[in-house]
């Protein structure tokens, strides 16, 4: 089976590394023009967007501020001229104990909620206004996480919670648009290799994360992102709505 992207402009969130690194790197392999979307991380994106060629460029935008993810959409449609495919990628997964102060706590649950939820949100809404502006198809793949079914240890509550708030806006998303060419899935991976999971596997250990999955080795970004490349084809348009779990058998339901 042979994947062609070439004409489709792609964002992808959070590619600077990670999960986002590899799905941008396979959707540019099957000719897709990425928009690399980084925070921090400049040189790596600026970089990758190199690599990865197809006029594939980088764009920084702070998704913990409420203003920032509306401003990258219409920053990227404007110099790439369209967006047929949006990929909400980045996210931020910080502890806090359940016996810090509530202010601290707090603070912990909105940042979380504004750059895994509120963001992804807004770029889904504009994405979505895009896709009906241009009366063309569109579709949006939100990566959320086993977490948002089989929740997560104390300390990453927000986390688990803002990745269930992602699952149901993405089914929403599938139901309310579908007749106007819009397709919208969730991707959900269990413990995937990257600076993410560290923190936990330096609280907990990587044996930890090990006994959990069926499979022989963790699982690494990798192996997420042939999904996603398949899922952007347009070949997997009647699982609209759908999650697609890629935890190696450790929650199966
Ligand atoms: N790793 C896992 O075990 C695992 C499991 C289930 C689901 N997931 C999901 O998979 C996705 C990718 O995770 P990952 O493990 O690849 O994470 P990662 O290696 O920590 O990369 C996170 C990405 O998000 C960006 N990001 C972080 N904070 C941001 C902010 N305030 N504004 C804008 N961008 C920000 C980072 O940009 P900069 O580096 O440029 O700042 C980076 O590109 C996430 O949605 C995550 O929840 C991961």
């Amino acid at each position: 089976m042979y994947i062609n992207l070439s004409g489709l402009n792609i964002l992808v969130t959070g590619a600077s590394k990670g999960i986002g690194k590899a799905i941008s790197t396979k959707l540019a392999e099957a000719g897709a023009t990425v928009a690399v979307h980084y925070n921090q991380n400049v040189r790596e994106a600026e970089n990758l967007a190199h690599i990865l060629g197809n006029e594939s460029k980088a764009f920084q935008a702070d998704l913990s501020l409420p203003d920032e993810a509306g401003k990258l959409f219409e920053r990227v449609s404007l110099e790439m001229g369209s967006i047929e495919i949006l990929i909400n990628n980045a996210a931020i997964a910080k502890s806090v104990d359940i016996k810090a102060p509530e202010e601290e706590w707090i603070k912990n649950w909105e940042e979380t909620m504004m750059v895994n939820l509120t963001s992804a949100a807004v770029l889904c809404k504009k994405a979505i206004e895009h896709f009906i502006q241009r009366k063309a198809s569109g579709r949006i793949v939100n990566i959320c996480s086993r977490a948002a079914f089989r929740g997560d240890t104390q300390e990453y509550m927000s986390y688990a919670a803002s990745k269930a708030g992602l699952i149901s806006l993405t089914s929403s998303i599938a139901r309310a648009f579908g007749k106007q060419g819009i397709k919208a899935f969730s991707v959900a991976p269990g413990f995937v290799r990257t600076d993410m999971a560290q923190e936990f596997m330096n609280q907990y250990g990587e044996e930890h994360a090990k006994e959990d999955i069926a499979l022989e080795r963790l699982t690494e970004p990798k192996d997420i992102a042939p999904l996603i490349t398949f899922i952007a084809s347009g070949m997997a348009d009647h699982a609209t709505g759908a999650t697609f779990d890629v935890n190696a058998a450790s929650y199966v339901h």
